[in-house]
């Protein structure tokens, strides 16, 4: 395996699901070197690869570059078409403008590549307006170092203030990276969902597995470890029959898992899941959820236990 084959006619739009990457190197969240290693995320994501996952997500901040770094050396591994997305985090102290394109470059020297194909602002944090990096990003897609630019964590407004300046750049905003999963469904009730279908704008939902909540091997007398275990019990009471719901609709659908459901359930509604992995184990079930779909009826059904458990 000689590196990545051609990857032109891939395109964000096209891709049911891609593979977050933000465990791969994070000790604070994630607990990286304590039950999973790097064997164990280069099988994730050879597994995804061979199922036909074709987008990998990271950004600088991940185990402070770890995570590109390490998807930096599997890509060497395969030569199969993949969509690499990282993000420019707008940390209050960058106040040179100059620094998103700096931070470009290495992520790019770690990643091992010439660009990358979705290069997005982490999130809209002051002092500048979202104006000012809306710029320029616009300035390093004119330049060739990503193919197409994204944001992430922008609301219904501060999304269409990107997008305008970008269009006076001739850069078309693709991506919008925001928290959607049956226990968040803001982005459906603050006009956000709608907004990116009208604009074209592809909705990148984040932890669609909530955090591992909606997976079911989670309950509470068994919550998630370490910080994610904060207020995780009462969660894990509220929503065990929506985990019910999701196993009942599963065996309907050839066995699917509760996770494949609730992934299948965010494509249902038009937006892309990017779950992440810590294991081929993990991987592999993450990509049963793509090549069918749920009915209509068990998306109203979800939504509705969807509702009821997050009153
Ligand atoms: N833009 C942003 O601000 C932002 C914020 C958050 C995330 N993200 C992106 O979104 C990606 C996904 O979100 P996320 O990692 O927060 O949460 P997630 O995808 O909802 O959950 C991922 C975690 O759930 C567990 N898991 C995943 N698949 C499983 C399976 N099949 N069976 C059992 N457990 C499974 C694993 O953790 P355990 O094994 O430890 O339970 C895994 O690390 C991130 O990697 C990152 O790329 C972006």
């Amino acid at each position: 395996m000689t590196g990545q084959s051609n990857k032109d006619d891939l395109f964000l739009h096209d891709i049911e699901m891609g593979l977050g990457a933000w465990s791969w190197g994070d000790r604070s969240i994630w607990n990286y070197g304590r039950g999973y290693s790097d064997d164990d995320i280069e099988e994730a994501f050879h597994t995804s690869v061979s199922a036909g996952v074709n987008l990998v997500d990271t950004a600088e901040v991940y185990g402070s570059g770890l995570s590109e770094h390490l998807l930096g050396q599997f890509l060497k591994t395969t030569d199969q078409p993949i969509l690499v997305a990282t993000k420019f985090m707008p940390f209050p102290w960058r106040l040179s403008r100059k620094s998103l394109s700096n931070a470009l470059h290495r992520s790019l020297d770690r990643l091992g590549l010439e660009r990358v194909d979705l290069y997005q602002i982490h999130w809209p944090f002051p002092p500048y307006p979202v104006e000012t990096w809306a710029e320029e990003i616009a300035g390093v897609a004119n330049e060739g170092l990503t193919r197409a630019v994204g944001v992430s964590n922008f609301d219904k407004n501060q999304m269409q203030r990107a997008y305008s300046v970008l269009l006076s750049f001739n850069v078309p905003l693709t991506s919008n990276q925001v928290e959607y999963n049956l226990l968040n469904r803001r982005v459906e009730k603050n006009g956000v969902l709608d907004r990116c279908k009208e604009l074209g704008i592809r909705l990148i939902a984040y932890s669609p597995l909530a955090k591992g909540l909606l997976t079911a091997k989670y309950d509470p007398q068994n919550p998630p470890p370490g910080v994610r275990g904060n207020g995780a019990v009462g969660k894990l009471k509220r929503i065990q029959s929506l985990i019910d719901l999701l196993k009942k609709i599963g065996k309907i659908h050839k066995d699917k898992t509760p996770a494949q459901v609730a992934l299948n359930w965010i494509i249902c509604k038009g937006a892309l899941p990017i779950p992440g992995a810590k294991t081929g184990k993990q991987a592999a079930e993450n990509s049963g959820a793509i090549g069918w779909r749920l009915t209509l009826e068990e998306i109203n059904l979800l939504d509705e236990m969807s509702d009821d458990v997050s009153r």
